[in-house]
């Protein structure tokens, strides 16, 4: 069997990571873990039982997460993969996701996806904190315009948002992800750097196969 490697994608909010770790995933057969999705899933659990980021704590416990073969997260064998969208999970995320407790039972989750390899991963702390050995390292950005347009335009038919709640939102998180003291927001020191502002889905996931395959060879 080829080499199989670790592939971490990060990045600030709706850079279109997930959509390239997704398809990266399919095209090379791997695993994809959408790390970003169990940090909204524990957020859900915590939103749904109103518990404050002090209480949650004490709750880990009963808290299990996992993803189905097409990247469908359950929370508690309930699929929320729909639901952990809604703005109502965006809005108190960042909160959760600073929690020193929450973020190292999602690390020992997301390092037991990379036990065989073979596993593209997209979040905030991959390539810096989860799996600092990647073999390939991303990380994505684009103008928050950009990013808040696109953002929008997957929300738009279903939650009844406008485009200014949206990027408001995203600048907020990217502060919160980026300042909070447990793993924040880093590009790490041997990641690629991916400008997303203007290429398409297309173009982006050549480029990155053509990365993938430098890294094998
Ligand atoms: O990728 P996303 O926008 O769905 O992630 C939701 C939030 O989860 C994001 O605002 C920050 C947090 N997150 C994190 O702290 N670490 C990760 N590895 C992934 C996401």
């Amino acid at each position: 069997m080829s080499k199989r490697i670790i592939i971490a994608i990060d990045g600030h909010a709706s850079t279109g990571k997930s959509t390239l770790a997704r398809t990266l995933a399919q095209k090379l057969n791997y695993v994809y873990i959408d790390s970003g999705a169990m940090y909204r899933a524990v957020t859900l659990y915590a939103v749904k039982n109103n518990f404050d980021a002090e209480q949650i704590i004490d709750h880990l416990d009963e808290i299990s997460i996992s993803f189905d073969v097409s990247g469908q997260i359950f929370l508690n064998k309930e699929n929320v993969s729909d639901e952990i969208r809604g703005m109502h999970i965006s809005e108190r995320v960042s909160e959760f996701a600073a929690i020193a407790p929450i973020r190292q039972k999602m690390i020992q989750i997301q390092q037991g996806y990379g036990k065989d390899k073979g596993v593209v991963m997209d979040g905030r702390d991959i390539g810096t904190a989860v799996f600092p050995q990647a073999e390939l390292k991303l990380f994505m950005s684009a103008s928050p315009e950009i990013r808040a347009q696109r953002r929008f335009e997957e929300l738009k038919s279903s939650q009844n948002v406008s485009y200014e709640e949206v990027l408001q939102n995203i600048l907020e998180r990217d502060d919160k992800d980026s300042s909070r003291k447990t793993n924040p927001l880093r590009q790490a020191k041997d990641a690629i750097v991916i400008d997303n502002s203007n290429r398409s889905k297309e173009n982006l996931l050549q480029y990155a196969l053509e990365l993938v395959e430098k890294t094998l060879n």
